[in-house]
């Protein structure tokens, strides 16, 4: 029988890996030069237009890449209508039937990894090593949600039915990943699926679904639909036709939708104040290594990022371990998507709310180790920075701020480090960086959160290897992770007739 195994990333070391690259660097960065592309909305088998349209900019050359046509009330109602009535019997077909179109599917996005890079770079400024894992882990998730499906399936006396239509809403920062897990997960179970990705991701939203049709998903079952999140906040989640929510966003908008629909099926993934503790027992060079990578990799812009870092006091009085995590961070060039030496490009958005609060302001006792500012005066490249002296309660302590801003925190013990990251509400993700057993232990029973990783980055889970999810404010509804055997359980109805016998 069919063995899940997962997807390979891409080596950028070979060269004849760079040689692709440069390929797509050179299609890619002109791609809109001559004309803007252009994004329909995709409801009940049209691609349509509509009067508002959302321009979007390529910030490493400050060029307008694409115009999007922006879904209003009149088309949501139409989605929601072809979605329920499953025009194309979508859920008529066996599990066997649709496994072997989300294989395809996930074919469709092999024979695609180097357009996805390409304009996940143009439309979001994500490097390519970043986005090569995202598609691995999209097609992971093709091809595990259906296999993992098959063997709750297989339990004797279930009975699965599919819920009927979800809404999908996606996040910017994995526009691929996370958008496919979501629809992937609900096509599996035989629901018909609306997408409707974060409006600074409409491209890769729309590419992405063009993998779907094109793979054999009509676009009566996988509907597109660009809006403003008010719109579908307002319209969308109000409708009782819509049978189950896939989020990822903040804790806030979630809460809301549940206090809107509080008998909707919500799986939610929200944010995190994740943090990596470094003892005194661990090995310090690897440790910069990983809270390098953890803290500034996509610019902190991932829900799963280390923004505290506790040391322990003697880590944190080692004047050898400062200088080298100044000069790790140093070492990161910031700029150019399209210029392969740099690790770093722009954010998503010019910083606003916490972020730009934390750039702005230090707490009594705080000082910054690397001072915040930005490449070339361009308000999108901002380097990475740190504080240094963050303390229990301070503003960067309790806040998440989704940007390449790392804050530093001084720990009496390992106990006294457990603390500081409990006391945070979220439970996402958190890492330890120690050699002692007994530590990874005590770290192990006592860290509240999703996720626990040993000497290893925080980010970047593997699907089936590190299902993906938290607790406490990080996750609000369902809870179930991703990348897991159980996720798919939420988006079918499970009948059971063992008793009857
Ligand atoms: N799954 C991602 C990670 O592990 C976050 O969404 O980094």
């Amino acid at each position: 029988g069919y063995i899940f195994k997962n997807e390979s990333d891409t080596d950028f070391t070979l060269t004849q890996n760079q040689i692709w690259a440069d390929k797509i660097r050179d299609k890619y960065k002109n791609i809109s030069k001559e004309e803007p592309l252009r994004v329909h909305i995709v409801v009940g088998g049209k691609e349509l237009m509509s009067q508002e349209v959302k321009e979007v900019m390529d910030k490493s050359q400050n060029i307008t890449l694409h115009r999007c046509f922006m879904a209003g009330e009149d088309v949501l109602k139409e989605a929601i209508e072809v979605a329920k009535s499953d025009v194309d019997a979508w859920s008529e077909l066996t599990l066997k039937e649709r496994t072997k179109v989300l294989m395809n599917v996930a074919n469709e996005f092999r024979k695609n990894r180097g357009l996805l890079i390409g304009i996940a770079a143009a439309e979001l400024g994500k490097i390519f090593s970043e986005s090569d894992v995202e598609i691995s882990e999209a097609i992971d998730f093709l091809n595990f949600y259906p296999y993992s499906l098959k063997k709750l399936n297989e339990l004797d006396g279930i009975k699965l039915e599919e819920k009927g239509v979800g809404l999908v809403i996606s996040p910017w920062n994995f526009p691929i990943a996370i958008a496919v897990g979501g629809v992937a997960a609900a096509l599996a179970c035989g629901n018909r699926v609306i997408l409707k990705p974060s409006s600074d991701a409409l491209l890769c939203g729309y590419m992405l679904c063009k993998c779907f049709w094109d793979a054999g998903v009509s676009k009566n079952t996988l509907q597109f639909i660009p809006t403003q999140g008010e719109l579908a906040g307002e319209f969308l989640l109000k409708s009782k036709d819509i049978d189950f929510v896939i989020f990822t966003g903040s804790e806030k908008t979630a809460y809301k939708m549940l206090k809107n629909r509080p008998e909707i099926h919500l799986s939610a993934e929200t944010g995190g104040k994740d943090a990596t503790i470094v003892t005194a027992l661990s090995d310090r060079d690897q440790a910069i290594k990983n809270v390098v990578a953890s803290a500034f990799n996509n610019s902190g812009q991932k829900c799963s990022a280390t923004s505290l870092l506790i040391l322990e006091r003697e880590v944190y009085e080692d004047e050898e371990f400062k200088k080298m995590l100044i000069d790790a961070t140093l070492s990161l060039h910031v700029g150019s998507v399209w210029d392969t030496q740099n690790r770093i490009s722009s954010l998503v958005n010019i910083p606003s709310g916490n972020l730009k609060y934390a750039l702005e302001h230090l707490d009594d006792g705080e000082e910054w180790l690397i001072a915040p500012s930005f490449e070339d005066s361009n308000p999108y490249m901002l380097k990475p920075s740190i504080r240094w002296g963050t303390k229990k309660g301070d503003f960067c302590h309790m806040n998440e701020l989704f940007g390449p801003v790392l804050s530093v925190m001084c720990a009496e013990d390992l106990d006294d480090a457990l603390s500081l990251v409990n006391s945070t509400g979220y439970g996402l993700t958190s890492g330890i960086e120690s050699l002692d057993e007994r530590e990874v232990l005590k770290f192990k029973e006592n860290l509240m959160a999703g996720n626990l990783y040993i000497n290893r980055m925080t980010t970047g889970a593997v699907v089936l290897r590190q299902p993906f999810g938290g607790m406490g404010k990080s996750a609000i509804g369902s809870g179930k992770k991703a990348g897991g055997f159980n996720y798919v359980s939420q988006f079918v109805n499970i009948s059971c007739d063992f008793l009857s016998e």
